[in-house]
């Protein structure tokens, strides 16, 4: 998600990327992943290690990502939380994430919901324009799962707001880990002109707000007359 493309004062748009192309940044993935070895941990702890397993890589867990780009998110949770899988609609992401090693397909990931069978997490950015009827019925068919996938989807703060989605958070509730700092998708440093947060389905603290532990990397500043030469 990106808020690029909203309404700007003077009444302009500015132009979204192709099939709303955003990679997110290694600090904002970071904390989610960290969230998540912890959930797993507990299942770990709680369910796995009567039956021997002792490390995450060992159980038969698949992290998916439908919306998965250049495999940006896969790469931070790969040998972390599970086999990642991805499927993205564009053949040159695939092919990116193939060359990170990720297994990636093509499809339209909004033509049907048949990876949530396959995940133990699904964690994505998703493309945000129309975003919430897939939300809602990804939701629901996770609520009609006997073993529910944990849902973690990076999103604008905003996403509570609106009387079209009030039934979503009240039928569904999710833990809202939310940035302190605007992300910039764009790689020239412009942030997004809203917050961002992590709304988590499946952790056992819906209904919660939390402040994700990020660290945003700063670039050192030059300063005048200072050059970027090691000294001899
Ligand atoms: C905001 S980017 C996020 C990429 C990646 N998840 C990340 O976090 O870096 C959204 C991705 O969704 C893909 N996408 C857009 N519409 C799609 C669809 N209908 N089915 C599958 N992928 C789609 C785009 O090609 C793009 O790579």
């Amino acid at each position: 998600m990106s808020s690029t493309g909203r309404k700007k004062r003077d009444g302009s748009r500015s132009k979204r990327r192709q099939h709303d192309y955003y990679p997110t940044p290694e600090w904002v993935i970071a904390p989610i992943v960290d969230h998540l070895i912890g959930v797993a941990s507990d299942k770990l702890a709680r369910e796995d290690i009567d039956r021997g397993a002792e490390r995450f890589s060992e159980l038969p867990m698949a992290v998916i990502d439908p919306f998965a780009g250049d495999g940006s998110i896969l790469h931070c949770v790969a040998g972390w939380l599970g086999q990642p899988i991805g499927y993205d609609i564009d053949k040159k992401r695939v092919r990116q994430c193939q060359r990170k090693k990720i297994p990636c397909k093509r499809r339209d990931s909004f033509k049907s919901l048949g990876y949530l069978e396959e995940a133990q997490f699904l964690v994505t950015n998703p493309p945000y324009k129309d975003i919430t009827g897939w939300i809602y019925g990804l939701l629901e068919a996770r609520a009609r799962m006997d073993v529910k996938p944990i849902v973690a989807l990076l999103l604008p703060i905003p996403f509570f707001e609106s009387k079209a989605r009030q039934r979503l958070h009240l039928e569904h509730p999710s833990h809202a880990m939310i940035l302190s700092e605007r992300i910039s998708f764009t790689g020239n440093g412009k942030t997004d002109s809203v917050g961002s947060a992590w709304f988590v389905w499946g952790d056992g603290l819906e209904g919660q707000w939390s402040i994700a532990r990020a660290v945003k990397p700063v670039k050192p500043r030059k300063r005048k007359g200072e050059s970027n030469a090691v000294p001899t």
